[in-house]
């Protein structure tokens, strides 16, 4: 599958990495391809504009700080995106890092501003590395999606399965509403990395003992 990572950070690049050892054809899409792809860290990737990497994905992973992504969406254009699939792990987070959208979510925004692309929200409640090796964990934990778009969340389930995430671990939580709890728990997930002092962790939900 063609897949166009919006954004060349910590996330975009782990993603990138995965799904190309899962022999997806990748490339990362930066506000600056020339000047990014001189970067050390982005040597073994396909650097390009914005713009190039939403005509090349038949799915798009918007990988944007959250106050900026919508933004950068705009700019990209309706057209360009309409027809993909648009996996968001984005979140936003002010400068003292509270939630850009409290009582609503990025992936909501995103959704209602390009209806003509399906919005799937996921990989909000782990860090980057548990996202792309859940088998690094001492037992799965879960990952959860949110969309209104039944066959844009198959499509990313298929993605997640590539990752390494179980069928099982795989918790489809509703439409693209639900987004919310995502995005509020990434709160509870910095919570929990602090006192933990790792972040390499997952959440797991614990179903109630058979009657
Ligand atoms: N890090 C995690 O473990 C984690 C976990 C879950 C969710 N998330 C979310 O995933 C998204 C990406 O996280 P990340 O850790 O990969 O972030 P990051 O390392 O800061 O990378 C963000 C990328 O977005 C691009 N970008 C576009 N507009 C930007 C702007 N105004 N300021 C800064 N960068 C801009 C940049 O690429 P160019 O400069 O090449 O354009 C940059 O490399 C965020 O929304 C974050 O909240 C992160």
């Amino acid at each position: 599958m063609r897949i166009g990572l919006l954004g060349t950070g910590n996330v975009a690049r782990a993603l990138a990495t995965g799904w190309a050892a899962a022999g997806h054809d990748v490339v990362l899409g930066s506000r600056t391809p020339k000047e990014r792809g001189d970067k050390e860290e982005l040597q073994s990737f396909t650097v390009v504009s914005l713009d190039e990497a939403a005509v090349h994905g038949e799915v798009l992973v918007n990988a944007t700080p959250g106050t900026e992504s919508v933004g950068l969406l705009t700019g990209i254009g309706s057209a360009a995106l309409a027809g993909k699939v648009l996996v968001d792990v984005g979140v936003g987070f002010t400068e003292s890092m509270e939630l850009s959208h409290p009582n609503y979510s990025l992936s909501e925004e995103i959704q209602a501003a390009f209806p003509e692309t399906p919005v799937v929200k996921t990989l909000v409640t782990m860090d980057s590395v548990v996202m792309t090796s859940p088998g690094s964990l001492e037992e799965p934990g879960m990952v959860f999606l949110s969309g209104d778009d039944a066959a844009a969340k198959r499509t990313t389930r298929r993605l997640l399965s590539d990752l390494g995430w179980p069928d099982a671990a795989q918790l489809d939580l509703g439409g693209i509403g639900t987004a919310r709890g995502q995005e509020h728990a990434a709160l509870l997930f910095m919570g929990v990395g602090d006192a933990l002092g790792t972040y390499g962790f997952g959440f797991k939900v614990v179903l109630p003992r058979a009657a």
